[in-house]
């Protein structure tokens, strides 16, 4: 009606001023911005459109201003976290705050509030599925199985033999067996060059314990084209990818993709075939695959099921680490008299004459506070890496939320909140120390690093028992000196890795 109104006006005021082309440009002009300003210049971008039309609540929820058609995806960089963290304490939309990529709607929590809300949620269960991650295999795997006997029975299982304290302590000695290989190729590069890039060493290093907790140790020429499928699939999910949200193949990243997700299944088909003709040895051997293999009758996955879980666990098991220890790493450089201390703790607790243990890491809490504060200060899912989707409409923090939304939590912005935290960018490890009982598993939304809630990380133990134990083994061998400044600035793919990879110089402490 309004419109009908200014409409006629115009037409009205313009016939007996104006030529009649001048007056039916005015029109679809007015025309033209009334439509962009009811369909566009809505908060929290086009993709609320409806939302702000049917369930106006001008006191609740807020978002940005965005691009029409696009939204917020042309600001999704490297650095999203950093903006979105911006925008939303500038909006004062910290607890709950709407984007729209291209035409999905996005609610976004920076606050241990709404995102408990978010995670605990059973609406929010499920993730959206994009097309990249359809087509490398991921929908039948753990991470985005929609919420459902499927998943849980997937999740059941991955859980007793993946990631049981047993299977955990069994891979022990794998663990270490990577470490005095790591600490033999960081002597080996300190002899030739000296001076380490500690990245690909770790990468590998990441690699070859997952591959062999999952395959078994027999894995040869697979192993390596494994480790190539692991680092292209980084690649295709890492960068953003325009056709996740427009129908068009922008830059070929779908064939990529399709072409991968086939190669994938070649390479770990022939895998279980020849497990398979291996036959009663199968019951002998202590990989996951072996468990699946040997699952009774009625727990039996299909062979593509299998195959998209193995892919899974390895594809999730090699970057994640790598790219802790090497944040963690950067950190104690940069912090020397961090470094020594958690040194002298080592030294007192285990010395020198034996290797650290697993069991050891309890009596380490200075260097398990050193973790949580680089969880802190570089997530490594700032946020939270998988996001969830509404299966049916809900309320997050009293506010109608739509079914089909996804809600992202920003972790990054909750663990650098001034608000939450003292001295929110200092690092400073001694913030845990006397405060051992605080968890980063999930149950405390003002550091929960690995998600939580239905969906949370069900390989956070086997990550931080791989990243304790690898820390303490690096820093009881050598001291770290930086070879170059330490840059810390960050690059968000599909992890938050640092931009440069780290150059640095080990030195013997026994010989110093
Ligand atoms: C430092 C190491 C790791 C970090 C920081 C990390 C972080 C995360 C985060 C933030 C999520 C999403 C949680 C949520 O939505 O609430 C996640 C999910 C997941 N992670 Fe990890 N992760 C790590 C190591 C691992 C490892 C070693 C594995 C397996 C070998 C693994 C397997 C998974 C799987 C399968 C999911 C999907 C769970 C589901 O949707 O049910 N992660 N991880």
């Amino acid at each position: 009606m309004k419109l009908f109104m200014l409409a006629l006006f115009i037409l009205v005021i313009s016939y007996y001023a104006y030529p009649w082309p001048f007056t039916l440009a005015t029109l679809l002009f007015s025309l033209l911005l009334n439509f962009l300003l009811n369909y566009w210049l809505v908060p929290g971008g086009f993709a609320w459109r409806n939302y702000t039309y049917y369930h106006r609540n001008p006191n609740k929820l807020h978002g940005p201003f965005s691009w029409p058609f696009l939204g917020f995806l042309p600001q999704m960089g490297s650095c999203a976290h950093r903006k979105l963290a911006k925008i939303a304490s500038s909006l004062g939309s910290t607890r709950l705050m709407t984007i729209s990529l291209g035409a999905t709607q996005v609610i976004i929590s920076s606050h241990p509030d709404t995102a408990k809300e978010i995670l605990w949620s059973a609406s929010f269960s499920s993730r959206p599925l994009k097309e990249s991650t359809k087509l490398l295999m991921f929908e039948r795997a753990i991470g985005f199985a929609p919420y459902g006997s499927y998943w849980r029975n997937l999740r059941r299982i991955a859980t007793n033999h993946m990631f049981s304290p047993r299977r955990i302590s069994c891979f022990e000695s794998l663990r270490q067996l990577i470490a005095d290989k790591m600490i033999g190729e960081v002597v080996k590069e300190m002899n030739e060059s000296g001076f380490i890039e500690i990245r690909g060493l770790l990468r590998q290093g990441s690699l070859s314990n997952i591959l062999e907790s999952v395959f078994g140790s027999s894995l040869g020429l697979e192993g390596e084209r494994l480790g190539l499928m692991v680092k292209e699939g980084y690649e295709l999910i890492g960068e953003f990818n325009w056709s996740d949200y427009f129908p068009l193949d922008f830059w070929g990243t779908k064939r990529r993709c399709y072409k991968l997700g086939a190669q994938v299944n070649e390479v770990v088909g022939e895998i279980m075939k020849k497990r398979r003709r291996e036959g009663e040895l199968v019951n002998m051997k202590n990989d996951f695959l072996s468990v699946l293999l040997s699952l009774a009758k009625e727990d039996q996955l299909k062979d593509e099921d299998m195959v998209a879980i193995l892919w899974e666990m390895v594809f999730r098991g090699t970057d994640t680490i790598a790219i802790l220890v090497e944040w963690i790493l950067a950190r104690t450089i940069l912090h020397q008299d961090v470094q020594e201390k958690a040194q002298e703790e080592i030294d007192t607790c285990v010395g020198q004459n034996r290797n650290v243990q697993d069991s050891d890491i309890q009596n380490l809490p200075y260097l398990q506070a050193i973790v949580k504060e680089v969880l802190r200060l570089h997530p490594p899912g700032p946020l939270l890496s998988w996001a969830r989707l509404a299966m049916h409409d809900t309320y997050i923090d009293k506010c109608f939320i739509p079914a089909g939304t996804t809600a992202m939590v920003n972790m990054w912005a909750i663990t650098h909140d001034p608000t939450i935290w003292e001295d929110s960018w200092a690092f400073k490890p001694e913030r845990f120390i006397n405060k051992e009982d605080f968890s980063i598993m999930g149950s405390d939304l003002r550091l929960a690093p690995f998600g939580s809630g239905r969906r949370v990380c069900p390989g956070r133990v086997l990550g931080l028992a791989t990243v304790h134990l690898w820390l303490a083994r690096l820093l009881q061998r050598f001291k770290w000196l930086p070879n170059k400044p330490v840059d810390l600035s960050e690059c968000l793919k599909l992890s938050l890795e640092m931009k440069k990879p780290l150059a640095c110089r080990a030195l013997n402490r026994s010989s110093i």
